[in-house]
Parts: structure tokens; C-alpha cells; sequence
């Protein structure tokens, strides 16, 4: 019995030391010291014996389990380490290899223009809303207190879909829209791409960049219009920047007025870009005409408001000194990168 025990003694250790990972040293414990295992199947076999020679044989089973499991246990370590050095070696990273630079995208100068404008709105709290870019001529036209024989319906100037659709010519027809969805109070901006049928030169494209805002409450006055607008220019200009308003005409507000800041390029004394006026144009504006309130379903013996409207470009061209609007459409990538 003895050279048995021996015997299973070296073929474990023999498989032991041979065992490439830890599943087969599992396979191994189990086939030698599991339940069924072969020294198990031995200490079983044992009752056979007469009881005088049971001691000894029982501890020689023992130094043979003890002496396995010590091996297992070896070869267990042995095999974790190797496998932790390999893994060290593939994970190696080189941390003096230069960098990949990934080509980053940056924003559109109208892009960030556009969100200072809307920050300053927000600040004084204005909605932002859209419209449609294709539109109803009820709505560009009609509901605007425009009337038919306008030069501004002249097919020269505006792209007509059908004899009632259009690509719309200003972001105004927004503020029917919205008033047809909301009662008063109502204060909001609404930023968009309107068309013209212009031709192309430095300071007209058939595609170009509206701001409307809309404010409308009860005993909204020309000095709100007054203050809100002058506070946005000296917000995108700089505090020192004076504002003018000069009588204007738009069918949708009455009174009307255009709006001035002076010039940031020569702070008024008068230069190119301000045609040595030392002002600029930035914007029309004016008191909702009673008549677009009663197409808005707004009550104008009850309800006031003010409207205004602004070029994204132009101020865009104010903003950077850029002086051809072309630039801002072609996407040169040579010229965006500048922003
Ligand atoms: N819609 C006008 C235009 O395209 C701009 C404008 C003027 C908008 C006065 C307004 C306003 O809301 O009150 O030229």
C-alpha cells in the first residue's frame, strides 16, 4: 500500500509541476484531494487494514495530502506571478511618445455672437422662440399691418413659394405666432435665418441673420424699449457706448424709430466704418401697432408692447471689424479659425 501512495505521490507532483494555469492545477487538486478523489478513494480503503498498521498508513496518507497541497500551493504562486510580469510587460505604455492632437472644431463667429446677445436677453429675462423660415405671407405680410401694394411684397425682393408661401423676410412674423400661442406678459427674442432676393456683395447676401424681440404687458412703455435696448448695447459694446434713436417708419410699430449706437471703432469721432458719421445703425424697432396686437388676439386697449429687430451680421462685422458679409457664409476654414 505504501508504494500505491508513493506512487500517486509522484505522478501528482509530476502534474503539478508541469501545469501551465490554474485551471488545471484545479483539475488536479480535484482529481487527487476532491471528494472522489484518488487519495480519498485510498483513506476509504484504509478499514481494510488491520487496526495496528491503521496509524501509520493513516499518517503517511497525511504527509502525501500535505506534501500536494504544499505543491499546489507553490505552483499556484508561481503561476500568478508569471502572469502578473506578463501583464506587466503588455501594458506598457510609453509616456515620452508625443501626443495625437485631435482636430477640434470651434464656433461660428455668428454662432458666439448670437450666444452674448442671447445671454444678455436672458439676463434681463427674455424667452428665446422660433418660427418658421418658410412662412405664410399671411404672417410676413398681412397680420404685420403690411399692405399689399408694399414695395416690400415686390417679388424682386422676397422669394415666393406660391402665391400665399414664402421664405420669410424677417424674423417679425414670429411675434404673431407668438402672440396667437401666448398671453401677455410676453417677453421673448427670437433668433433666425430670414431671405431676400438680393444680389451678392459686401454688405448683402440673399441669406442672412435676424434677431426679433418681443416684449408686451400692461403699460409697457417707449422708455422699457428705451432702457432694455439701450442696456443691451452698452452690455455687447461696453459700458461708455451711447445709443440714439432717430423717427423711422415700419408699418408694425407705432411710433417708430431706428436705433444708433456710436461707433466702437472710433468711440464717435467719425471714421470708414461709420462713414464719419461717428453713429451706427443697429437697429429698428417701435411700439406694437394696435392693429398687429388685434391679429396677435391681444386686446389693445389693454395690453401695450415694444418690438424690435436686429441684424446678426452686421453687428457680427461690428463686433469682430470684419467688413464684408460674404466672409461670414463662404467658410474659408482659413478665415473662421481666427475666431
Ligand atoms: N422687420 C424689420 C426688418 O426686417 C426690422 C424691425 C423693425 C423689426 C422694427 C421690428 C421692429 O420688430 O419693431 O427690417
Amino acid at each position: 500500500m505504501g508504494d500505491r501512495l508513493n506512487l500517486i505521490q509522484q505522478e501528482a507532483l509530476a502534474s503539478i509541476e508541469q501545469a501551465k494555469d490554474s485551471n488545471v492545477l484545479e483539475e488536479i487538486r480535484i482529481k487527487y484531494l476532491g471528494k472522489k478523489g484518488e487519495l480519498t478513494q485510498f483513506l476509504r480503503g484504509m478499514g481494510k487494514l488491520p487496526p495496528s498498521e491503521r496509524p501509520i498508513m493513516g499518517q503517511l496518507v497525511n504527509k502525501t495530502r500535505r506534501s500536494i497541497e504544499s505543491a499546489l500551493t507553490r505552483k499556484n504562486e508561481a503561476i500568478e506571478r508569471e502572469s502578473l510580469i506578463k501583464r506587466l510587460k503588455d501594458e506598457t505604455i510609453d509616456v515620452t511618445l508625443p501626443g495625437e492632437k485631435p482636430q477640434l472644431g470651434g464656433l461660428h463667429p455668428l454662432t458666439k455672437v448670437l450666444n452674448k446677445i442671447t445671454d444678455i436677453f436672458f439676463g434681463m429675462g427674455f424667452n428665446v422662440a422660433e418660427g418658421p423660415e418658410v412662412e405664410l405671407d399671411y404672417y410676413n405680410f398681412e397680420a404685420l399691418n403690411i399692405p399689399k401694394n408694399h414695395p416690400a411684397r415686390d417679388t424682386q425682393d422676397t422669394f415666393y413659394i406660391n402665391e400665399n408661401v414664402l421664405l420669410r423676410t424677417h424674423t417679425s412674423p414670429a411675434q404673431i405666432r407668438v402672440m396667437e400661442q401666448q398671453q401677455p406678459p410676453i417677453k421673448i427674442i427670437v433668433p433666425g435665418r430670414v431671405y431676400r432676393s438680393d444680389a451678392v456683395d459686401a454688405t448683402h447676401s440673399p441669406i442672412f441673420y435676424q434677431i426679433e424681440g418681443l416684449v408686451i404687458d400692461k403699460n409697457i412703455t417707449m422708455g422699457d424699449l428705451k432702457g432694455v435696448l439701450d442696456i443691451f448695447i452698452k452690455r455687447m459694446f461696453g459700458e461708455r457706448t451711447r445709443t440714439r434713436f432717430r423717427p423711422h417708419h415700419f408699418p408694425f410699430t407705432e411710433p417708430s424709430a431706428e436705433m444708433d449706437a456710436n461707433c466702437t471703432a472710433c468711440e464717435g469721432r467719425g471714421c470708414r466704418i461709420c462713414s464719419n458719421t461717428g453713429w451706427i445703425e443697429i437697429l429698428g424697432a417701435g411700439m406694437v401697432h394696435p392693429k398687429v396686437l388685434e391679429y396677435g388676439n391681444i386686446d389693445p386697449n389693454d395690453y401695450t408692447g415694444f418690438a424690435f429687430g436686429m441684424g446678426l451680421d452686421r453687428i457680427t462685422n461690428l463686433v469682430y471689424g470684419i467688413d464684408d458679409i460674404r466672409l461670414l457664409y463662404e467658410n474659408d476654414i482659413r478665415f473662421l479659425r481666427q475666431f
